[in-house]
């Protein structure tokens, strides 16, 4: 069995959950995907670096309270993060990346995958910011250095988006993508139409841990915009910039107006779209839209997120699920893991780490 030593960069809620799922079913993830995986290095602003080219050993690390880690004194431990060295030099076959990241320059997690993929080591992200802004200078990378660069939680967390459209649809077209692709907006809808106002509604989206600490980017569209660019380039084939995707978020909506448009049937949703124009050009916005209550996303309630593909043969196909969430958004990253060992190392029985009668050996 082929195994991929991981490292992983920035260790907040994602990364940690994809621990917690390499220690707690690891086992049985090698049994029903036939490779292993093993940690190799861990970098974090807060706690520092680790490095064990033999697999760190996880459970001591999870067990302690996020905010109380310290790598510094642990064998192969620094104080300092140290990412540039880590994902360049320490031997790994995936960078799995999951760091604060701005998302108006996209690092710095946009340089971690230019560290990585020219190092030759596969990056799975779930960072909007590098996605959006860079994709395409990402890939040709990636390419030109024979490995994978994967991003499925830069959507919904895990719910597949990209995947579907990519693998699902082949032989229609896909004409429009439509989305309510921000937990905390839709929340927050749902609430005006309660008769909650604005400033409560985005209060209970924090608590509940939907929000961001500065819910500006949820409310206002920021969020939206930067997941219609990826659809947009992504599913539609456009190169949209950031300008070019029109933002209007919901914060003029008032509990009357959303009480409203609930007597007539309608409900207001922070929409994403990305639509083929007829001259081959793709018009691509977020804006709040009142929905008539047959339309496939006007029932998507809460913090729940769905995309609606709009396709010539198979007319509206709409995927929902979490669009976050540690756990969901650490499933992203193994579904990741899984698109890079198909791509690249499925087949791969001459890779020499298959001959090496080990239990497990790199793939
Ligand atoms: N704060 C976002 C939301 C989650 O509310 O959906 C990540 O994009």
């Amino acid at each position: 069995m082929g195994r991929y030593d991981l490292a992983l960069i920035g260790f907040g809620g994602v990364n940690r959950a994809l621990a917690e799922l390499i220690s707690q079913r690891g086992d049985r993830l090698a049994e029903e995907l036939g490779f292993a995986l093993r940690v190799v290095a861990i970098t974090d602003l807060r706690a520092g670096s680790l490095v064990d080219t033999h697999g760190i050993d996880l459970a001591p690390l999870l067990a302690a309270e996020p905010g109380e880690l310290a790598f510094a004194g642990l064998p192969g431990g620094s104080a300092e993060p140290r990412n540039e060295w880590v994902i360049r030099e320490v031997p790994a076959d995936i960078v799995v990346e999951a760091t604060f990241t701005n998302p108006a320059d996209g690092e710095p997690a946009l340089s971690h995958a230019r560290w990585a993929l020219a190092a030759g080591k596969h990056v799975c992200t779930t960072n909007k910011g590098p996605v959006a802004l860079a994709c395409r200078e990402l890939k040709q990378l990636a390419a030109e250095h024979g490995v994978g660069f994967e991003f499925e939680g830069s959507v919904l967390s895990g719910t597949p988006i990209l995947r579907t459209a990519e693998r699902m649809f082949g032989g229609l077209e896909i004409t429009g993508v439509q989305g309510i692709m921000n937990g905390t907006s839709n929340y927050v809808l749902g609430r005006l139409e309660e008769g909650v106002g604005l400033r409560a509604a985005i209060a209970e989206a924090q608590e509940l841990g939907y929000a961001e600490a500065d819910p500006t980017a949820d409310i206002e569209g920021h969020d939206v915009q930067l997941k219609v660019m990826i659809l947009a380039n992504e599913v539609l084939g456009a190169e949209l910039c950031r300008e070019d995707v029109i933002r209007e978020g919901i914060s003029k909506i008032t509990p009357e107006d959303a009480q409203d448009a609930v007597s007539k049937g309608l409900r207001w949703k922070l929409v994403g779209s990305a639509t083929r124009r007829p001259d081959g050009t793709v018009d691509a916005r977020v804006a709040p839209v009142a929905l008539p209550g047959d339309h496939p996303l006007a029932g998507i309630s809460g913090p729940v997120n769905a995309v609606a593909f709009h396709t010539d043969l198979l007319g509206t196909v709409t995927v929902s699920g979490p669009g976050a969430g540690r756990i969901e958004t650490a499933y992203a990253l193994l579904s990741d893991i899984i698109a890079i060992h198909q791509r690249h190392h499925a087949d791969d029985d001459t890779a020499p780490a298959h001959r090496v009668p080990q239990e497990t050996s790199r793939v």
